[in-house]
C-alpha cells in the first residue's frame, strides 16, 4: 500500500516532468503535470495516442476549478458541487493557463476531482492539476489494478502507485457544459438519471463528430477477443454455431443461461450491476488470457451504471450503434 514517502516520490517525479500512474475510483490514470507541455507530449508518446486528443485534468478539490476555467457555467457548478469528489468530469471554458496539449486546441478543458484516497493524497501534495488519461495504451482495455498498468505500460511509466482495485471500474461520466445546454459526451460512473435529478431537467447524450476523441470512438476499450453483445436467449444457438466453426467461446453474463454448450468458458458472473462495472475490464483481460476468439456478453439492465457497462461492451465489440 501507498505511504507518505511514495506520495513525495510521486510528486518529485511529476515536478521533473515524469509520469506517475495512480488509482482513481474509476480506472487507473497515467498522470503528468498538466502545466507542462513537454510532460504532456511525453505522456502522449507513451500512451501511443495521436496528437490532438484532449486529456482530463484531475484537481485536488472544487476550489481549484476557477484556476482552470475561464468561467464556470451554472450546470458545471451544480454538478461539481454535488458529485465531487466522484466519477464525474465536466468540460468548461478553458482558462488561459491551460496548455494546448491538454485540450487538443479545443475551447473547453475537462476537469474532475476523483474520489480515491491515494489520488487525493497525491493531488493535495502536488497542489496542482494532474493531466491523466486512463493508464493503458491507446485503444486497449483500461486498467483497474496496478498490475494491469504494469502489464500494459511496463517501464515506460516512472512510478506506479498501488491503491488496490478500482471500486467503480468504468470511467467517469463526461458532461460538456460549454454549450447553451449541458450534454453527456461519455456515460460512466455517474448515471444519467442522477445528472437529470441534479439539473432538474432532461440531458442529451451527444455523439457528434465535434468531440470525437479516444473514449468516444466506436472501437475502444477492446480486447483481442471479439466481444458480441446479445440477448440471453440468443446465447445457446450463437455459441453452438461459433464452436462448430472451431472457435474458442466465452460468456459474460449476470445470469448465465444453464443450457450453453459445455465447451463455452463461462466467466465468473458478477453479482449485480455495480459489480459488473467493477469487474468488466478484468473479465475482458481474462478473455485474452484464456485466448478466447469470441466473448459473448449479455447486457445488464440499462438503468444506473448498467448504461455505462452496455456502452463499454458495445465499444469493446466495435459496435457503431452507440
Ligand atoms: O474516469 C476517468 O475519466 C479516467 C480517470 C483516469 O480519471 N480518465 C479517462 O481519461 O478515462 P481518458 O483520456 O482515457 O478519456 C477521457 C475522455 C476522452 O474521450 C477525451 O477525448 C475526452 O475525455 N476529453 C478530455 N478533454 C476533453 C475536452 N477538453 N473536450 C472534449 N473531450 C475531452
Ligand atoms: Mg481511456
Amino acid at each position: 500500500m501507498v505511504n507518505e514517502h511514495d506520495i513525495s516520490e510521486a510528486v518529485a517525479v511529476l515536478r521533473r516532468g515524469g509520469l506517475v500512474a495512480f488509482p482513481t475510483e474509476t480506472v487507473y490514470g497515467l498522470g503528468c503535470d498538466a502545466r507542462s507541455p513537454e510532460a504532456l507530449r511525453h505522456l502522449y508518446a507513451v500512451k501511443g495516442r495521436p496528437a490532438g486528443h484532449p486529456v482530463i485534468v484531475h484537481l485536488p478539490g472544487t476550489e481549484h476549478l476557477d484556476r482552470w476555467a475561464a468561467t464556470v457555467p451554472r450546470s458545471a457548478h451544480v454538478l461539481a458541487e454535488a458529485c465531487w469528489p466522484g466519477p464525474l468530469t465536466v468540460i468548461v471554458p478553458r482558462a488561459e493557463l491551460v496548455p494546448d496539449e491538454v485540450t487538443g486546441g479545443r475551447p473547453g478543458v475537462a476537469v474532475r476531482v476523483p474520489n480515491q484516497p491515494v489520488a487525493l493524497a497525491l493531488l493535495h501534495a502536488f497542489d496542482g492539476g494532474i493531466a491523466a488519461p486512463s493508464a493503458n495504451r491507446f485503444g486497449r482495455v483500461s486498467p483497474t489494478t496496478a498490475a494491469d498498468v504494469g502489464d500494459d505500460l511496463g517501464s515506460d511509466v516512472d512510478l506506479i502507485l498501488d491503491g488496490g482495485p478500482c471500486t467503480i471500474g468504468v470511467e467517469s461520466t463526461i458532461v460538456d457544459c460549454t454549450g447553451p445546454e449541458p450534454a453527456i459526451v461519455r456515460i460512466g460512473g455517474v448515471p444519467k438519471e442522477q445528472l437529470e435529478a441534479l439539473l432538474g431537467h432532461a440531458i442529451e447524450t451527444r455523439v457528434d463528430g465535434e468531440t470525437v476523441a479516444p473514449g468516444t470512438l466506436p472501437v475502444h476499450y477492446a480486447p483481442d477477443a471479439s466481444v458480441i453483445v446479445l440477448e440471453r436467449d440468443e446465447v445457446e444457438t450463437a455459441a453452438a454455431a461459433t464452436i462448430a466453426a472451431g472457435k474458442r467461446v466465452g460468456l459474460l453474463a449476470l445470469d448465465p443461461p444453464p443450457s450453453v454448450p459445455a465447451e463455452v468458458v463461462v466467466l465468473d458472473a458478477p453479482i449485480d450491476v455495480a459489480h459488473f462495472a467493477q469487474v468488466l475490464y478484468a473479465r475482458l483481460r481474462e478473455a485474452d488470457r484464456l485466448d478466447l476468439d469470441v466473448l459473448y456478453a449479455v447486457a445488464p439492465p440499462e438503468c444506473g451504471i448498467g448504461a455505462a457497462v452496455i456502452d463499454r461492451l458495445r465499444r469493446a465489440g466495435g459496435s457503431k450503434s452507440s
